[in-house]
Order: structure tokens, then C-alpha cells, then sequence
């Protein structure tokens, strides 16, 4: 039976509560199984609300056990309640305190939100409809109120009490000797979804920050005991993002105390709670033997995400979830940019537009599409998506780019001095660049609107005689549920003219659409655009930095696409050169896979990656960036329709194999140059382990006889993860001889580690071998197997899902079927995570028609089972619509 259809929730219904709660009062007296929860509130009537409007406040799952009005009991008649809904029929005129008693139950808490234990450990997760399991409240951004938290639980069970704010007073409970109480005071005005505490049995490190007007502030990372020497990096990384934040943004923190608690079981990465940021374990913990080097740059990156929060979501909030970008894209931008500064711009713009293309390109081309700012959703959870997130961060980056760096500068300080302290809008946002830039962005915020990523066509046509370059573009975006038409967008095209020497070429004249400095703003369906003074007909640099989230099709020949790879002078540009040549190739490949000939590899593609490899002046990180071929499912995406994901695997096989055997020299001559001495964390050493580990990939691609002894060395001697992990996952992915042994060492050597054997599990889930669907399903049975662990699934199950096209999309459907038992079997007990599962299906109806149709009867079999809630009903519905 299907599920009741949850209503769907409009932007157009906007409208304030009717009432205001200025301060809560909370007393929380923690027990596993039954956990008291007093909150005293202070509520005000609006001055345009009625006397005698009920005042309605949302539960969820709670059960009432007291209630009282201005300190007295209040008669039954006068209120209604049930677990998800509390309603006070006629409330006081003038302002009252509502004082209401829950109980809650945080062991029997599976879903992780609200109240819940991790490890023992107490904690809270509160975005976005979280608080409302804990206590009655209008759970919604645009009430702010001044929170007093009270903590009270038995000493020896949580010896440290944690809540927003500023630590007030703590100490022994009279008369149970027992229990200790902490009260935690935050002044700042917050949503609820901004509270948090945490209780349990934690160890800590500690250091301190001094902001740049003095105040000092002391920082601390809280973690299981025995993990203290794992939170160096993080705790770097913050102190330098608080730095970065007052140096970039003039963003200064605003309470003395700033707390970290990483915690093993977590829906999401981290969370900005005021004061007291939350993390999953991961985005905390790294040490040499356990953390790969992506791990640090993503410990990094998170950190300073949900630091820069405390400005951009805390001190400036979200009127309703549809505004959910302006705190989630403005804030990715912002970690994207601190990363920028930290590590190599060029490669990190690199890894954050094939992020984009992975994982927010599916989504805007299939049933899950929906604008930057969404305007209905039934499910909240279901919204913090790729779309939200990355697509939101990058038309900030737009913004920037139109009104430019003094613009973007003078607009940001605008913003914070204006709506500090209010819950806020993207209009609001917009205004401020708007009026500091004195441009009218209104046609600019479309992009807010509009699902689906414009595809720009690009026709280019050199006249010698003239000296002129013609240009026809058009921008188009293809039909998506529920959006038949698309208007054009304001699109900002960096851009280049490259001559025969390799340089930039000047040009004298632009006609049929705005040029600002290297920049080209289109803004209609169809234009034509006229350069005059162009001296020879040009290389055509296009979408320069990854300028604007559009397909670009500017058809290119191979050997302009090589000249490009070697000589742009826009690096994200030259990678995108020889990623879009090795692209073309695949393509190719896959043709010759489906038609069953033999897969031979275009020797332009072959001399291109030959150069970069051999290239000793370029980066070695950029150069290990752009020796990684498009993924599988990035070829998926470029076919766009009847995939079959074997062929692409082939393809991509033989590709990888021609280049092993072709450059054999070179690739030993990198191979050689692995450096040893002690371990560096930093970008520039983790880029010269990023490329001798391309290089080693590609070794052993070629089939070298000696190539599983090496790899196999390598695995022994690793004195990292990163170059552990890479060693593993050859001998695993490529069937090697020694993968089953190593598998068991790494097993062994990191049975304590949780984290590392989520590495362990994943490696395994996504070696596109046909025996992996069993090696998965007998992992799913394995002791170390657990499913209440979010990480532990995401390892297995999710990593299968998205980290391993062939398998998952084996032509018997069995992979289809085997994730949506994990679906439904999840569901019950954590729907987010099961609604984000779930959404690896979405680009179901791009497979052939076999495998379609076993991906469709998946779904179907979800769509059809009992009690599914509403997190992953509304996926599978927006699925099969
Ligand atoms: N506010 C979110 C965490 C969140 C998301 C809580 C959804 C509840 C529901 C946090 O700031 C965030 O965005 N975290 C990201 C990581 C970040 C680096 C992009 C996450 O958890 O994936
Ligand atoms: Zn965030």
C-alpha cells in the first residue's frame, strides 16, 4: 500500500508564524531510555496577529507531560496535542511563557535526528526539522530566539556537558550525588535549528585563537578517548579558517568558546550549530596511517564550511528552506575559495567542476531537477542537494564575476552589516551586490529560478580577408518535469583567442553581445558576436575557469584540442582541453565496444597524456589531475541515452591500457621518482604522491609482468594510507595476484580504525568485476558490517551504488535489486539516509532498455512497499513520474 502523499509545501505560502518566541528556557535531564525535556518559552503575539489566534507548534514523535501557561496548569480544553502537534487554542494577548514538559527516548532515536546517541555519546542533529523532536516549537529559520540550555545527566556516564554559547556555571546536583548539571548561555539570537548539546564520556584537545580585535577565544575538539593525536589537522585548519574569514570576508567570531564534537554515527558531514559544530568523525580524524590525502583536503574543507557558517546561516539565517542556498551555495563558495587560497587554485577548481559535472549535472538533467531555490518540496531533507549546494556556489562565483572582485567585496559587507541578526532572503542577497554595483541583477537571478544546465552551442567562423571572428551561439535548456520552456540566462563567458605562438591574441572590436575585460556576458537565446582585428584565425579558448555551469559544445579537432591541452593559457582550460580530447576518444571506444570491433586508441590522445606525464614544469597535482580519464559515468552522462555501462567499461580499459603499455618508460621514470622521508599533510606533497599513484594506475593498466609485484611492494612499504589505499585498490580492482592477501593485511592492520575499514569495505564495493555483486552481498553479512552506521552503509552499499556503473548496472538487474533492498530495508530506520540512496537511481531512464526496465521494476517495488516514508517516497516518486 502506498504511503498517505505528504502535502507539498509552496514559496508562494510564505507567511510569518503569527507568534514569536524571543527566549527558551531548556532543562534537559538526559537518560538513555527516557530523557526528561522541560522548555520554558517566551512568546509574543505579532502586533498584526488577532487576539485569541491559536498558536499551533510543531512535535515530532513527542509525548507531552506537562504544560503550563504563565506558571499555571492549563485546563485540557484549551489546548490539543498529538505527537507531531501541539495547539493552544486562545493564548494570552500579551506576552506569556509557555512552559512544556517532554519525555524522549534518544536509544530508541535510529534516524539521527533530534536526540540521539552515538557511541553513548548524546547528541542532537537539528537541521532542518530536527528541534521538533525534542520540544514543541514553531520549528521554522524565521523565529530567533536567545537560548539557556541546562544539562543535567549522570557523571558517569556523560562527565562532559555541552551546549551553544558561552559555558555559565556547572556543578554537582544537590541531593544526587550522581548527576552534574552544565548551563550553557548563547546570546545570539538563533533558529532552532542552530541548537545543539552534547553529553557523554569525551576526551579533548585544546588550543586558542585570539580574533583580530582581541578577543580570545578557546578552541576545542572533542572526540572518543584514544583519538586526541588525530585532531592536529583539524584543529589547524580551523585556526586558519578563522583567520582566512576575518582576512577575506572581515567576518570575526562572536563567543568564547568554540566547540567541536565528532561523533561515529551522523546523517550528513558536519553542522554549524552555534558554538558547538557537530561533525561526522571523518571530516575530524586523520592521522598518516589511517587518512588519505583526500581526507585532509576534505577535514580541511568541512571545517571551514561550518566555521564560515557562523556568518553566513548563524549571524544571518534563512527566512524559510527555500532559501536554504543563500546560507548552503554562498557558504560552499566560501570553503571553496578558503581552499583556493590553501592549496592550488587551478587544481581546486578542477576537482570542484568534475564534482559539479558528477553529481549536479545527473541531477538537472533528470526527474530530480529542480532550481538553485526550489519552490515547493514535501520532503526538506530531500533538498540539500548537489543542485543547492554546488550549483549555488557557483552562481555566487557568477556574481562575482559580473560585479566584479571590489563589487563582490563591497556587496558582501553590505550584506552582513544590513541583515545581521535576521532570518533573510536571496532577494535581500541580490540587493546588496545591486546596489553597491549599480547593476540590475534582476534578469541575472534566473539562475535562481530555472532548473536544468543551458547547453551553449558555439559555431565559430574565421575570416582572413576581414581579419574577423564570427561566433553563433545559442543557449539552450531541454525539457525537464514540470519545466517545458526555459528563458535565456545572463551567461558569463571567460574567454581567449590563442594564436599560433601559443600566446593570448588582442583583438580590436566586439560586436552582438558585452565584453568585460576577458569576459563575454550573453544574455539572449541566439547571438551573433563579431571580433574584428583578429590577425589569424585563432584557437578559440571557451568558458575559461569553468566561468558559468553550462554544457559547452564548440566542436574542435583533435589537434586543436592538443595544441589547447599544451599551450592555454587558462589552466582549468588546458585540463578541460585534454579531458575533452580523451572524452571524444572514449566515445569512440564505446562505439567500437557496441559494435564488437576491436578497441584501438587514437594516438593523438596517447601524445597528449605522453606530454603532460613528461612534463616536469607543470604542477604535479594538476598534472596528476590531468592524466585521470573521465569516469565512467561521466562517459554515461556525454551518451546521455541507451548507455550500456560495460562498453563504457571496455572502452575505458583498453584506453588506460594502451596508455600503460605506450609510455612504459616514462611511467617507470615517475614511479622511480616517489619521494621518501617524513610525511607531509600539504597540498604540494600530496600532489607528488596524487601523480606517482596516476602513474602506478597506469603501470599497472599496461599489463607489465612485473606490474603486480610492484604494486604489491608498493602496498607493503606504504608508510601512508594514500599510498596504501592506492596500492589496494590496483591489486582489488585490477584482480591482480596478492589482492585477496592484501585485502586481509589491510583488514588486520586496521580492525580498530572505523574509518579506515570504511575504506576496506569500499574498495571492494566498487572493483567493476563481475564478482563483486557477491563479494557485496557477503560484506552486507560480514561481522564488521553495520547498518546503523550511515558511514558503514554509505562505504558499501552507496559506494556500489555510485562508485561502480558496471556492477550496479549489471544487464541482469541484479545490482538494481540488491540496493533496493538495502532501500527498503533502511527506510524504516534512518529515511534520510534511505532517501539519498535512493537517489542513484535517478538517471534510470538513460540505460538501454534491458537494464532500464530492471532499474524501473527496482523502483517500482519500492514505490510499492508499505509504511515507505516520506523522505523516500517523494524520491521514488519524482523517480518514476
Ligand atoms: N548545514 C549542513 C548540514 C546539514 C545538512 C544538516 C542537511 C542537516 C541536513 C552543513 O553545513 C553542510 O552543508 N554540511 C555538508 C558538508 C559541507 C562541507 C558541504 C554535509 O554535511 O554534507
Ligand atoms: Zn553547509
Amino acid at each position: 500500500m502506498r504511503s498517505d502523499t505528504a502535502p507539498a509545501i509552496r514559496l508562494e505560502d510564505y507567511s510569518p508564524a503569527p507568534y514569536t518566541i524571543k527566549a527558551v528556557a531548556l532543562d534537559m535531564q538526559l537518560a538513555p531510555k527516557a530523557t526528561q525535556v522541560h522548555a520554558r518559552l517566551t512568546i509574543r503575539r505579532l502586533t498584526d496577529t488577532l487576539p485569541g489566534t491559536p498558536l499551533v507548534l510543531d512535535g515530532g514523535g513527542l509525548e507531552l507531560t506537562s504544560l503550563s501557561v504563565n506558571g499555571a496548569a492549563i485546563p485540557v480544553e484549551s489546548y490539543t496535542v498529538t505527537p507531531d502537534k501541539l495547539e493552544l487554542l486562545s493564548p494570552p494577548s500579551e506576552p506569556f511563557e509557555l512552559e512544556i514538559g517532554t519525555r524522549i527516548d534518544p536509544d530508541a532515536n535510529t534516524q539521527l535526528e533530534g536526540l540521539y546517541r552515538s557511541s553513548g555519546t548524546y547528541c542532537t542533529q537539528c537541521e532542518a526539522e530536527g528541534f521538533r523532536r525534542i520540544t514543541y516549537f514553531l520549528d521554522r529559520p524565521d523565529v530567533l530566539a536567545v537560548y539557556t540550555t541546562r544539562i543535567e545527566a549522570r557523571k558517569s556516564e556523560a562527565p562532559i556537558l555541552l551546549g551553544n554559547g558561552n559555558p555559565v556555571e556547572s556543578g554537582p546536583v544537590p541531593d544526587k550525588p550522581e548527576r552534574h548539571f552544565a548551563i550553557w548561555h548563547d546570546p545570539h539570537p538563533k533558529p532552532s535549528y542552530l541548537f545543539a548539546m552534547v553529553a557523554g564520556d569525551l576526551a579533548h584537545v585544546a588550543d586558542s585563537f585570539t580574533t583580530r580585535s582581541g578577543r580570545n577565544v578557546d578552541l576545542k575538539i572533542y572526540v572518543e578517548h584514544g583519538r586526541e593525536d588525530k585532531c592536529d589537522w583539524a584543529m589547524d585548519s580551523l585556526k586558519r579558517s578563522m583567520r582566512w574569514d576575518e582576512e577575506v570576508f572581515g567576518c570575526e567570531y562572536d563567543l568564547d568558546v568554540f566547540n567541536i564534537v565528532a561523533v561515529s554515527d551522523f546523517n550528513m558531514g558536519a553542522m554549524e550549530n552555534k558554538g558547538l559544530n557537530i561533525f561526522n568523525d571523518k571530516y575530524v580524524l586523520a592521522d598518516q596511517d589511517t587518512a588519505t590525502d583526500q581526507d585532509y583536503a576534505n577535514i580541511e574543507a568541512v571545517i571551514a564550511h561550518e566555521y564560515f557558517h557562523n556568518w553566513t546561516g548563524n549571524r544571518i539565517t534563512c527566512r524559510d528552506w527555500f532559501q536554504l542556498c543563500l546560507k548552503e551555495g554562498l557558504t560552499v563558495f566560501r570553503d571553496q575559495e578558503f581552499s583556493s587560497d590553501m592549496r592550488s587554485r587551478a587544481v581546486k577548481r578542477i576537482s570542484d567542476v568534475r564534482l559539479l559535472k558528477s553529481h549536479q549535472f545527473p541531477e538537472d538533467a533528470g526527474p530530480l531537477a529542480h532550481p538553485v531555490r526550489p519552490r515547493k518540496y514535501t520532503e526538506i531533507n530531500n533538498f540539500y542537494t548537489a543542485t543547492v549546494y554546488e550549483k549555488g556556489a557557483e552562481v555566487v562565483r557568477m556574481l562575482k564575476t559580473l560585479v566584479g572582485a571590489e563589487g563582490f567585496k563591497a556587496g558582501t559587507d553590505l550584506y552582513f552589516q544590513r541583515h545581521d541578526g535576521e532570518a533573510t532572503t536571496i532577494e535581500a542577497f541580490l540587493a546588496s551586490f545591486a546596489e553597491v554595483s549599480g547593476q540590475d541583477l534582476s534578469h541575472f537571478a534566473l539562475w535562481y529560478e530555472q532548473a536544468g544546465t543551458p547547453l551553449v552551442e558555439v559555431e565559430s567562423s574565421y575570416d582572413a580577408t576581414a581579419q574577423s571572428l564570427t561566433l553563433k551561439i545559442s543557449q539552450e535548456i531541454a525539457p525537464l518535469p514540470g519545466q517545458a520552456d526555459s528563458k535565456p540566462a545572463v551567461i558569463p563567458i571567460r574567454f581567449g583567442l590563442i594564436g599560433s605562438d601559443g600566446a593570448d591574441m588582442a583583438f580590436e572590436n566586439v560586436e552582438g553581445a558585452e565584453v568585460r575585460q576577458d569576459c563575454l556576458i550573453l544574455s539572449q537565446r541566439r547571438q551573433t558576436v563579431r571580433f574584428s582585428g583578429v590577425s589569424e584565425r585563432p584557437a578559440l579558448s571557451l568558458l575559461r575557469g569553468f566561468s558559468a555551469p553550462v554544457k559547452l559544445h564548440a566542436p574542435e579537432k583533435d589537434q586543436d584540442l592538443a595544441f589547447r591541452a599544451a599551450h592555454d593559457s587558462d589552466p582549468f582550460n588546458r585540463w578541460q582541453a585534454s579531458q575533452t580530447l580523451a572524452t571524444q576518444s572514449l566515445l569512440r571506444l564505446v562505439r567500437a565496444a557496441e559494435a564488437g570491433e576491436e578497441l584501438v586508441a587514437d594516438s593523438v590522445v596517447l601524445d597528449v597524456f605522453g606530454s603532460i606525464l613528461s612534463d616536469g614544469s607543470l604542477d604535479p597535482a594538476f598534472r596528476a589531475l590531468s592524466l585521470q580519464l573521465p569516469g565512467e559515468a561521466d562517459l554515461a552522462r556525454e551518451i546521455g541515452k541507451n548507455v550500456d555501462p560495460t562498453a563504457v567499461l571496455k572502452a575505458r580499459d583498453a584506453l588506460r591500457a594502451a596508455l600503460g603499455s605506450t609510455h612504459m618508460d616514462l611511467l617507470r621514470a615517475a614511479l622511480s621518482q616517489r619521494e621518501s622521508g617524513p610525511f607531509d599533510p600539504g597540498a604540494e606533497a600530496a600532489g607528488k604522491r596524487a601523480l606517482a599513484n596516476q602513474a602506478l594506475a597506469y603501470f599497472a593498466a599496461s599489463g607489465a609482468s612485473d606490474a603486480a609485484l610492484i604494486v604489491n611492494d608498493l602496498f607493503d612499504r606504504a608508510d601512508n594510507m594514500t599510498d596504501r589505499l592506492a596500492a589496494l585498490t590496483l591489486l582489488v580492482h585490477g584482480d591482480l595476484p596478492g589482492a585477496q592477501a592484501a585485502l586481509e593485511a589491510f583488514r588486520n592492520r586496521h580492525e580498530t580504525s572505523s574509518l579506515a575499514l570504511d575504506k576496506w569495505f569500499m574498495v571492494q564495493a566498487t572493483a567493476p568485476l563481475s564478482s563483486t555483486l557477491k563479494t557485496v552481498r557477503d560484506l552486507a553479512g560480514h561481522r564488521l558490517f553495520d547498518e546503523n552506521n550511515p558511514n558503514r552503509v554509505r562505504s558499501l552499499v552507496h559506494a556500489f551504488a555510485t562508485g561502480n556503473p558496471s556492477q550496479f548496472g549489471r544487464p541482469d538487474g541484479a545490482g538494481f535489486s540488491f540496493v533496493a533492498d538495502h532501500v527498503l530495508a533502511l527506510d524504516a530506520r534512518n529515511p534520510q539516509v534511505a532517501a539519498r540512496l535512493l537517489t542513484c537511481f535517478r538517471s534510470w531512464r538513460a540505460y538501454e532498455a534491458q537494464r532500464s526496465s530492471h532499474a524501473e521494476a527496482a523502483l517500482q517495488r519500492i514505490s510499492e512497499a508499505e509504511n515507505l516514508s516520506r523522505d523516500s517516497r517523494d524520491i521514488v516518486d519524482r523517480c518514476l513520474q
